[in-house]
C-alpha cells in the first residue's frame, strides 16, 4: 500500500516545523497510520525516502511508541490504561464493557465489521483523571460504561473510513496527545 499524494505533501511539509529532521519522523508515522490504518514496512519505507532519515530509524520509532501499529487494528481503535490508578478505578470493568459491546474476547482482535478494536496501555500520565483512554486523538476521561456507549454509537452513526474515498478525518479538539513507549 503506498501513501496518497496528499500525505506525501503533508509529510514532506513536516521538516520546516522542526529544529530536527528526526523530530518529524512522529508526526510522519502518524499521517501514514492515520491514511493506512497501520504502518506497513512499505510506508516506513517511504516516510524513511520522504524525509531522508535512515530506515532504521524510522522503524525504530515506529517500535517503540504503542500508538504506532504495525498490523491492522479496527478504524476505531481504543488505548485504554490499565495502569494502576486506571485500574483501581475500574479499567478491567471498562475493557470488559467494550469487549461485550465491539464483540471481540481479547485486546487486538478485529470486531466482525472492522470497525472497532481495543488495547490496553500503560499509564497515558492523566491518572486524576482515571479510568480514562484515548481514543480518536483526544483523552477520555472519567470512564464509565455509559459514555463508552456513547462513544461507540456515535462511532457506528458515522460513515465507514472506506466510504471516504481519499479523505484524512483530523480531529476537530484534541484535548491531549502523546507518544508513550512500549
Ligand atoms: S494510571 Fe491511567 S493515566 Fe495514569
Amino acid at each position: 500500500m503506498a501513501l496518497s499524494k496528499h500525505a506525501i505533501e503533508e509529510i514532506k511539509a513536516l521538516p520546516q516545523r522542526f529544529p530536527e529532521i528526526r523530530s518529524a519522523v512522529v508526526p510522519a508515522l502518524d499521517i501514514a497510520q492515520e491514511e493506512l490504518g497501520y504502518l506497513t514496512p512499505e510506508a516506513m519505507s517511504e516516510v524513511a525516502s520522504l524525509l531522508q532519515v535512515d530506515p532504521g530509524y524510522v522503524e525504530g520509532v515506529a517500535t517503540f511508541y504503542t500508538l504506532f501499529h504495525l498490523e491492522p487494528v479496527g478504524e476505531h481503535h481504543f488505548y485504554v490504561c490499565t495502569n494502576l490508578s486506571c485500574m483501581l478505578r475500574g479499567a478491567e470493568e471498562i475493557c470488559e464493557h467494550i469487549r461485550r459491546r465491539i464483540g471481540v474476547s481479547r485486546e487486538r482482535e478485529i470486531s466482525a465489521d472492522g470497525r472497532f478494536s481495543y488495547e490496553e496501555v500503560e499509564c497515558l500520565g492523566a491518572c486524576e483523571f482515571a479510568p480514562m483512554m484515548r481514543y480518536a486523538h483526544a483523552y477520555h476521561y472519567e470512564l464509565t460504561p455509559e459514555k463508552i456507549d456513547a462513544l461507540i454509537e456515535a462511532a457506528r452513526s458515522a460513515r465507514p473510513a472506506s466510504a471516504r474515498a481519499g479523505v484524512i478525518d483530523r480531529p476537530e479538539s484534541q484535548e491531549a496527545e502523546q507518544g508513550h513507549g512500549r
